[in-house]
């Protein structure tokens, strides 16, 4: 969500007469855009304003400015603390105020400093410019359309209801709008997002909430659209509607992002996360039943408080159960003001380690299968950019997998056969089906 957040904010910038530059020490204005998810990655950007003040210092001696922006859920968690710990940070603004950024920084630029962290009562998105022909091609052929922001699922360990606010869907008929604008300048494959993607219910212009399945059905009927993801979905969201769309809509791909955080019901249950793991793998048997081919990604998360060895070999038994495709792992984080942080049974950091890295061996070791189970298949592939090698080009299978061929470069947009002959580590080879780069070309 923050490569969209971030791409918006450009957008709107570009439409106040600014241009993005590849060298920061040649930045008028730099924009930190934060994520607050776990310690680290909120770490990091106290780091990085560092780094900048120096660079800020050193162009404000040769007599140029930088305004500095933390925008993001650290911008929303720390407010005005971020601007007494950097002394150089001219404005923080939360994920929700960020359409009012050309107002603020008429401010900025006046010298004053200030937050913007308020959860906006009008809609950021009524005031965002549509991006235009130029800015959606230099993106590429895949785009993100956020259609639902923000959280009412309080798991104990997340930061996400405090800083992304409660749950909004977007209206059907933006989210239609948005995806005409992005199908109309090239892109074919739309991946609709949020915190809580499954559980959208957008005002239709019927009248009524439209469910996601909904939403992506009306989607799917856009010219140009060939292909349809959804991300990030909450296990008890995953209505049979939707589940049947896997087997109805064939631009719907046939892959699921589906964290199941742990496969310990008593963890599940400390985690605030209405269901057990059964609950969990009947999801994923109904998912098969609607599209037997569909691959499985997950979110895990060790040692959370309390967790024991007993808990743990529970998660290991559900990822052997369903054997998923990819997964993220993390060592449990505790975040300030969520009910995780306040327990007195903390995990200790070196369980942690050994739990993580027994997991992520366990899913390295899925993710290796799968991607060498695809050896001799035929995929269709969408053709995103050109490859790392001359000649070749990358694009990705249904199943988010990274495929090169040696291919003509006019084949970037389009969907094309590919035999994979090959795994790597992080890419499948193919070859194209005959006379598949020829066809393009006339
Ligand atoms: N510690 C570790 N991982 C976390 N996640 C969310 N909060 C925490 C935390 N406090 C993980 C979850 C979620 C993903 C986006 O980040 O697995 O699905
Ligand atoms: Fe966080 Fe996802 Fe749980 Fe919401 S459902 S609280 S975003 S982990």
């Amino acid at each position: 969500m923050n490569v969209y957040d971030s791409a918006r904010m450009a957008d709107l910038l570009a439409s106040q007469g600014y241009a993005e530059t590849r060298r920061q020490e040649d930045a008028d204005l730099v924009i930190l855009n934060t994520c607050h998810i776990r310690e680290k990655a909120a770490d990091k950007v106290y780091s990085e304003l560092g780094k900048l003040a120096a660079m800020k210092h050193a162009r404000s001696a040769a007599g140029r400015d930088m305004q500095i922006v933390v925008a993001g859920c650290v911008a929303q968690a720390e407010g005005v603390e971020a601007l007494r710990r950097q002394r150089a940070v001219d404005l923080v603004v939360g994920p929700q105020s960020y359409h009012r950024l050309p107002e603020l920084l008429a401010r900025t630029a006046r010298g004053e400093r200030l937050t913007d962290t308020e959860f906006a009562v009008e809609d950021k998105f009524q005031f965002l410019p549509q991006p235009t022909p130029q800015q959606i091609r230099a993106r590429g052929v895949s785009a993100f359309v956020t259609v639902q922001e923000g959280c009412d699922k309080f798991c104990s360990f997340c930061v996400v209801p405090y800083t992304r606010g409660a749950e909004v869907s977007r209206q059907v008929a933006q989210v239609v709008a948005e995806t005409e604008g992005l199908a109309a300048a090239g892109v074919r494959e739309i991946t609709v997002i949020g915190q809580n993607v499954n559980a959208y219910r957008g005002e239709a212009p019927d009248g009524r909430k439209w469910p996601l399945e909904r939403l992506l059905e009306r989607l799917s009927h856009i010219g140009g659209v060939e292909r349809l993801r959804y991300t990030t979905s909450h296990p008890i969201d995953m209505s049979q509607g939707l589940i049947d769309a896997h087997g109805a809509l064939p631009q719907l791909m046939p892959f699921v992002h589906l964290p199941a955080q742990s496969g310990s019901d008593r963890v599940l249950k400390a985690m605030n996360r209405r269901h057990g793991a059964s609950a969990y793998l009947d999801r994923v048997a109904r998912l098969r039943k609607a599209r037997p081919d569909i691959a499985l990604s997950s979110d895990f998360i060790v040692g959370f408080p309390g967790e024991t060895d007993a808990d743990f070999e529970a998660t290991l038994s559900l990822i052997r159960e369903v054997g998923f495709a990819a997964a993220f792992s993390f060592k449990y984080s505790p975040r300030p003001g969520t009910p995780g942080a306040e327990r007195s049974d903390q995990i200790d950091e070196q369980a942690k380690r050994e739990r993580l890295r027994a997991l992520q061996e366990l899913i390295e070791a899925q993710r290796q299968a799968f991607n060498a189970a695809a050896i001799g298949r035929a995929f269709d592939v969408l053709f995103e950019k050109a490859g790392r090698h001359p000649g070749q080009i990358a694009g990705k299978s249904p199943y988010m997998q990274a495929v090169h061929v040696t291919g003509d470069v006019e084949l970037i947009g389009a969907v094309a056969k590919v035999t994979i002959v090959a795994a790597g580590a992080n890419s499948l080879a193919g070859r194209l089906a005959g006379g598949a780069a020829k066809e393009r070309r006339h």
